[in-house]
């Protein structure tokens, strides 16, 4: 009854023009499978290139952070949800590890971007995710449900429905090192009993959770297997459209 969702996070690569020449590649390598919802996530100086591009395809495209308001402002830099919303976007990444790691954002951030992105129209793709040391020391639910209350916990039911949660280890993006589909199966499943806990076991069968950390076309199938895994939220997968194909067909 989950849609799975496979979304590319291009954190900060590519240009308009590499943008360009991805989609060209890859919307005729997914075309035919329908099974799973598909976003991409490409730095915001290439959204409108990949809105472009992507237009009349089944591809969505999304931001990889937003403002915490729709009122625009002097806040050199930021873009509000609004903007994304009208420049094309149907997604938004909201407090990935490496903006809650280098860039200080917070679960009371996470919420308050969380809520703006709702206002806008768009659908928040909410990450939360423990540092290795915190899995072996035994405290990864512990610090998920910090994360989980502290955050998204404060959404009302009707805007909870609408997000869609990514679960990303720290200790697996980027380093090759992915979870094995039972781990992620585990704290899926935690992250799960917390959504019903909250929000009720309605809003917990219906929430979309996604696994992300060194998602491959060679690992993808086992972890979808899973039955609390309901996509990926990729990132170097995702820059070359035949490893993102193969994710997304997997
Ligand atoms: P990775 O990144 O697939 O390169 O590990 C995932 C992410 O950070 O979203």
């Amino acid at each position: 009854m989950r849609t799975p969702l496979m979304a590319g996070n291009w954190k900060m690569f590519k240009t308009p023009a590499e943008t360009k020449a991805f989609f060209e590649k890859f919307l005729p390598l997914v075309a035919t499978s329908t099974h799973a919802d598909v976003a991409i996530c490409p730095p915001f100086v290439d959204i409108a290139a990949a809105v472009d591009a992507a237009a009349g395809s089944r591809v969505g495209i999304g931001g990889q952070n937003c403002y915490w308001q729709n009122k625009e402002g002097a806040f050199t830099a930021e873009v509000t949800p609004a903007m994304l919303k009208a420049a094309g976007c149907t997604y938004v990444i909201i407090g990935h590890s490496e903006r809650r790691q280098y860039f200080h954002e917070t679960d009371e951030t996470v919420l308050k971007r969380t809520k703006a992105a709702l206002e806008a129209g768009l659908i928040p793709m909410v990450c939360v995710g423990e540092l290795l040391e915190e899995r072996e020391s035994g405290r990864t639910n512990e610090v998920l449900a910090t994360q989980f209350n502290g955050g998204i916990a404060g959404l009302t039911p009707e805007e909870f429905a609408k997000i869609v949660i990514a679960y990303e280890p720290v200790w697996a993006i980027g380093t090759g090192k992915v979870a094995t589909p039972e781990i992620a199966q585990d704290t899926h499943k935690a992250i799960r009993d917390l959504v019903a806990a909250k929000f009720g076991a309605e809003a917990a069968a219906a929430v979309r959770i996604l696994y992300g950390g060194s998602v491959k076309p060679d690992n993808v199938k086992g972890l979808m297997a899973k039955p609390d895994i309901d996509g990926a939220l990729v990132g170097g997968a995702a820059l070359k459209a035949e490893d993102f194909a193969g994710v997304v067909n997997f």
